[in-house]
Formats: structure tokens, sequence, C-alpha cells
């Protein structure tokens, strides 16, 4: 088969960890002989300090004419401690989401059962836990009017939400809870807030079209504390946007480390994949990033975009293996010897071909 991947690292560890993705790419293509075609692009700090635009047209391009996209990370402190700056990294980011359309964020929270005591949640709570968030991305309080008046000392952001919009999210919800264990959570503060009443209320009317599907209804306060005490009670979750980001990053560490969480950002045309941690600039050129969560989005890419099983599983086999033998980077590895980035990238790409 032949792949055409574009390749935008960004800044902080997104090239260190997308390095290694690229690195077990090229190990899977000669293995199962497949046609690689990577381009990178820039996007975030990088593309500002060159182009003045985290998303510039050239990068678009790119992404539209590639099969899928592997992204690594957008931010840098520069920017976060000047809320005055008009031009921010991850503005680009929200550009690359609506001007590709991906206006759904597929984030699975896994738990590795050799990593049970890395979690900071008791291992009776979390042994089991198989959660896919499926979150809004193009949409909700990300997207709506905001500003300033009255002299700069009022400020606004607006949530809005059309019943389309919440419909596409909610099909795809229900569809992988077909395909997974039937029980779907839509998360919502529908006792609050109106966008919340049009969410349920579109959901309730899609219930009877999916009638092996379970739907409960709860509020984002009550599942932001429900994650922690029972994680393993929940499947498939659907969530707007700001609610999404909010709880993936409390779900992200259930596992031990977000350094292990891959995520799919799909739209009807394109697909881009990224690791959920973000640029981490403080180990930025320490050769301490966990690569796993950008390898685990490789292997995501691989089975949902190009339907390629047995690769995608190969990958996931290379990483349990690399947790197993605790040959991990040291957010993972605290007492015993740790490892380099390039060295878990290495031991993946060993696994892959000698298996
Ligand atoms: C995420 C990130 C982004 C978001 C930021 C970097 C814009 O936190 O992908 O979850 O808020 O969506
Ligand atoms: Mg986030």
């Amino acid at each position: 088969m032949k792949l055409k991947i574009a390749v935008l690292p960004g800044d902080g560890i997104g090239p260190e960890v997308t390095n290694q993705s690229i690195k077990v790419l090229k190990c899977i293509a000669e293995k199962f002989n497949h046609e690689v075609e990577t381009n990178s692009g820039l996007v975030g700090a990088v593309a500002i300090d060159k182009f003045n635009d985290p998303y510039p047209d050239k990068t678009h391009e790119l992404c539209k004419g590639s099969d899928a996209i592997l992204f690594g990370a957008i931010g840098d402190p520069k920017y976060d401690n000047d809320p005055k700056a008009k031009i921010r990294p991850e503005q680009g980011l929200l550009k690359m989401r609506k001007q590709l359309g991906l206006y759904a964020n597929l984030r699975p929270t896994l738990v590795f059962e050799s990593l049970l005591d890395m979690s900071p949640i008791k291992e009776d709570r979390i042994s089991g836990t198989d959660i896919l968030f499926v979150r809004e991305l193009t949409g909700g309080i990300y997207f709506g009017e905001r500003g300033r008046k009255d002299d700069n000392n009022y400020a606004f952001d607006t949530c809005q939400y059309t019943r389309d919009e919440i419909f596409r999210i909610a099909k795809m919800g229900f569809e992988y809870a077909q395909k997974r264990s039937k029980k779907l959570c839509s998360v919502d503060k529908a006792n609050i807030l109106e966008t919340s009443r049009l969410w349920r209320e579109t959901v309730q009317s899609m219930e009877k079209d999916y009638p092996d599907v379970t739907v409960t209804y709860e509020f984002v306060d009550a599942v932001a504390m429900r994650l922690i005490q029972w994680p393993n009670s929940y499947d498939v979750l659907i969530t707007s946007n700001l609610f999404g980001d909010i709880l993936t990053d409390e779900a992200s560490v259930i596992s031990g480390s977000m350094g292990l969480m891959p995520s799919a950002s799909v739209g009807s045309e394109n697909a881009l994949y990224e690791p959920i941690h973000g640029s981490y600039p403080e180990a930025t050129g320490k050769k301490i990033a966990n690569p796993i969560a950008s390898i685990l989005s490789l292997s995501m890419m691989l089975d949902y975009t190009f339907n390629l099983k047995k690769e995608s599983e190969i990958i996931n086999r290379a990483v349990e293996n690399s947790l197993l033998d605790r040959y991990t980077t040291p957010d993972l590895n605290k007492e015993d010897r740790s490892y380099s980035t390039d060295e878990v990238g290495d031991y993946i790409v060993d696994f892959i071909k000698k298996n």
C-alpha cells in the first residue's frame, strides 16, 4: 500500500517524539512492504517564528494533499506568560482543526496491566479500564464569539452548538459504543447550560436508532469525580469541546503517565494523529520525553486511516512489551535505570523487526 503522510513535529518535545514514530513507521513499511512518503511542515511557535502564522497556508496544502497527518505538539512558554500576545501557537492547532474539518477527537484511556502500580489510583479501581472519549472539536466555547468591553474591564467567551454538530458527534459515539461494550455516557451540564440541554435533547432523540446501546446522561462535575473513583465503569463518553479537553487530561494520568496516551482527530476527509501530552517545554532536548503516546498515535493511524490491522497490532504489542520490561523513560521508571526517548524508540523498532 502507498501511504502519504504529512509530518508536523511542531514545538517542544514534538520533534523528539515524532522522530521515534517515523523510525517505527519506516520499520513497518519495510517489514510489510508498504511504500511510505513523508513530507514535513511547520506548525505552532516554529511556524510563527518563520512565517508569522502558526498554521501557514503551505502547511494546510500539505495536510490536504496527504492521506493522514502525524502531529507532535504545539506551544511555547514565551507566549503563555504574555496574555497580550496577538498571535499564539495554539491558534495554529485550532485553525488546523477547523480548516481540515476535524470535528471529532478520539481519545482512548487505556490501562496497561504491567503499570498498575504507577497509577495514582488504587489498582482495583483501575484494573480493566478501557475508555474511549469522543470529544467535539470544532465548536463550543472554543469557537464562539469572544472579546472585551468596557474599556477592557469585561471579557466574554460564548458557547454555542447547532443540533447538527451535536448529532454527528453523538452518531460517532453511538457507533463506537455498538462496536465496544454498548454503553454510552453523554456528558453535559444540562442543569445549567442551554447548549447542554440541546445536547441532551439531541442524544435522546437518537436513542431509538441504536436500541442495543444503553445511554446514561451525567453532569460533567459528577463525571470528573467518578472518573477517579471508578474509571473502569465507563466505556464510550461523548463530550463537548471544553468538557472533553478537561476530562481527557484528567483521564490521561489514570494509566500512570500522560506520556502514554494517543489520540486521533477525525473529520469526513482527513485525520490527524497526535499524542495528547502537549509540548512539555521543561523536557525539551533532555532526551527524557516518552515517545509512546506518539508511537501509539501512529498505530491508531495505521488502523483507522489505512485499516492496517496487523501493522497496528504489532506496534501495540511492542509497546506493551517495552512497558512489561520497564524499558521506559523516567516518567515511568523512578527507581531503576531509565532509558532515553531514542532508546525506547529503538526497543520498539527491534521488537517489530524480530516478531
Ligand atoms: C488539547 C490541547 C489543546 C486544546 C490546546 C493546545 C489548544 O489542550 O488538544 O487538548 O485545548 O484543545
Ligand atoms: Mg487539552
